[in-house]
């Protein structure tokens, strides 16, 4: 018979796998990442966290990474063996994944494709997949863990580059999409291009030109702020089990639900 101490160490040990704080880890390139893409830019990430209460915020977001550089670099297989069940990992990928496989190879290029289809690399001949393939491998990785998966479109270049505002989704916008339909229940779609591009649009040029210091993709921490804001505001109005955990409710965030 089990002495009251042992019943009681069990039932501790039970509770706190139950009810111990989930972690929502982020994946991505290095407009989400601590430092963004160099100096006076920062990545989102790092301002999510002000938004969320009961979930810690880790960020693993790597600049310079595509789906196929962070799968291929073991590091959705780390992630993996970090998460548990109840755990959250964002995947936002995109702006390192274009480029051609025809004569050369970053090693960053996806396949062209939504599906199946596979490229070889010209350089290391290495079987090459899509953008599709490697992020619904890595989401099965943390869903047979019993983690959730929330697969967001990558951030707009500065739409108001050209002096008028222009943004139309990328391919990847609807990739993300193919991704969460095929991962189930588990997953869930943030179009954060989508509502970055619409805070964008109503804050004017001249705001937002002073969010790209740099170039047209790496954004100031004030910018950052307000791509942080824009994710949010896509979670909470599509509703992600995720959203549970926002410090904010859906009408006080700035913007409107799409
Ligand atoms: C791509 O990876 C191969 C094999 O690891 C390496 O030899 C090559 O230098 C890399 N290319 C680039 C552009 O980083
Ligand atoms: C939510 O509220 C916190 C303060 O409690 C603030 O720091 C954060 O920026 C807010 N997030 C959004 C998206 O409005």
């Amino acid at each position: 018979m089990k002495s009251f101490t042992q019943i009681l160490v069990a039932a501790t040990a039970l509770a706190t796998q139950v009810c111990a704080t989930p972690t929502l880890y982020l994946a991505g390139d290095s407009t989400m990442a601590l430092g963004g893409g160099g100096t006076g830019t920062q990545g989102f990430g790092e301002y999510l966290k002000y938004s969320f209460s009961g979930i810690n915020v880790v960020n693993k977001a790597v600049a310079g990474r595509s789906a196929r550089s962070y799968w291929n670099e073991g590091k959705f297989a780390a992630l993996a063996d970090l998460v548990v069940a109840g755990d959250y990992v964002l995947f936002e990928f995109g702006h390192n994944d274009g480029g051609s496989l025809s004569t050369t190879d970053n090693n960053r290029t996806d396949c062209y494709g939504a599906g199946s289809e596979t490229c070889i690399s010209p350089v290391t001949g290495e079987t090459v997949y899509t953008y599709v393939f490697y992020l619904l491998q890595a989401g099965r990785l943390m869903t047979a863990k019993g983690a959730h998966v929330v697969v967001a479109s990558p951030t707009p270049d500065n739409p108001w580059e050209s002096g008028t505002f222009s943004y139309s989704s990328p391919r990847f916008t609807g990739y993300g999409q193919t991704v969460v339909t095929s991962l189930g229940s588990l997953a869930a779609f943030v179009d954060h291009g989508t509502y970055v591009a619409n805070r964008f649009q109503s804050l004017g040029a001249t705001a937002v030109d002073a969010f790209y210091p740099n170039d047209h993709t790496h954004t100031s921490p004030a910018g950052a702020n307000v791509v942080a804001g824009a994710f949010m505001k896509g979670l909470m109005c599509g509703g992600s089990a995720l959203s549970a955990y926002s410090k904010n409710t859906t009408s006080s965030i700035a913007g409107s639900c799409v």
